[in-house]
């Protein structure tokens, strides 16, 4: 059964919008947590347009469940993670002008800087997982990069018209189990909605889902701790023909 991370950044994506202190996504991490989030995700990006560094500190000592840091493969976020000591860190792609993440990284291209970090991180027993589109020959990279983990980027899934879901759904459930093959650890995200991901959850082998933007909407109605346990409840228990396209095919 996949587990359920929760991105908190767009808490802070609000209390930037006014560089005030609210809302706060420290305690809103706590409430997070016990609507039943395995884990919280945060992405401090070099902009530091919405997680600060504050926040890493101060959730690094409060959290109780798991810290998911994400970070760009830079000097600085390799020193910065050292020193805060996160539960497992993502590397994925940043670029300033991008509204969030947009693609998954190209390890294939970067194999030999990755490698020395991943080397770095791990060998002070911080898990690295490497946001990758579901590609073999990305997910091959991940494997001779010595990642223990990868994060299947779910965006094509998410964005596809009903007619291409499937062939996203099947791409997403051939990546995880060619990544386990080879030893890799499997999560997923970015895109998932109350309405998508239950196929996703449903794909053996995943480990967790990462899913922010959704859940912080919807908290907006119904409060962060139901948010969370909605989300929960439909990846605990998700039915696998939940696609639109399969009511029509
Ligand atoms: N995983 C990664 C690597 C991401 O960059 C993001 C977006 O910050 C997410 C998951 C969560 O995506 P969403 O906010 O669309 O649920």
């Amino acid at each position: 059964m996949a587990s359920l991370g929760i991105n908190i950044d767009h808490i802070a994506t609000v209390r930037q919008a006014r560089h005030t202190v609210e809302p706060d996504p420290v305690p809103l991490a706590l409430l997070a947590e016990l609507g039943g989030a395995d884990g919280i995700t945060i992405h401090l990006r070099e902009d530091r347009r919405h997680i600060q560094d504050r926040d890493l500190t101060l959730l690094r000592q409060t959290v109780r469940t798991r810290l998911n840091l994400e970070m760009a493969a830079t000097p600085e976020m390799v020193e910065i993670a050292l020193r805060e000591q996160p539960d497992m860190v993502t590397l994925v792609p940043e670029r300033r002008e991008e509204v969030t993440t947009e693609g998954g990284l190209d390890v294939m291209r970067q194999c030999k800087n990755l490698s020395s970090m991943i080397e770095t991180l791990q060998s002070n027993n911080i898990p690295v997982s490497l946001f990758v589109d579901p590609e073999q020959g990305q997910l091959d990279a991940c494997h001779r990069c010595g990642a223990q983990w990868v994060e299947l980027h779910t965006g094509c899934y998410a964005m596809a018209d009903w007619k291409n879901q499937s062939t996203a759904l099947a791409q997403l459930t051939e990546a995880t189990d060619r990544a386990r093959s080879m030893g890799l650890r499997v999560n997923a995200g970015h895109g998932l909605t109350y309405q998508n991901v239950e196929p996703i959850a449903a794909i053996d082998g995943m480990e967790e889902l990462n899913i922010g933007h959704t859940i912080i909407a919807r908290a907006l109605a119904v409060g962060l701790q139901s948010a969370v346990r909605e989300m929960k409840h439909l990846i605990q228990n998700p039915r696998r023909n939940s696609l639109f396209g399969s009511l029509n095919s």
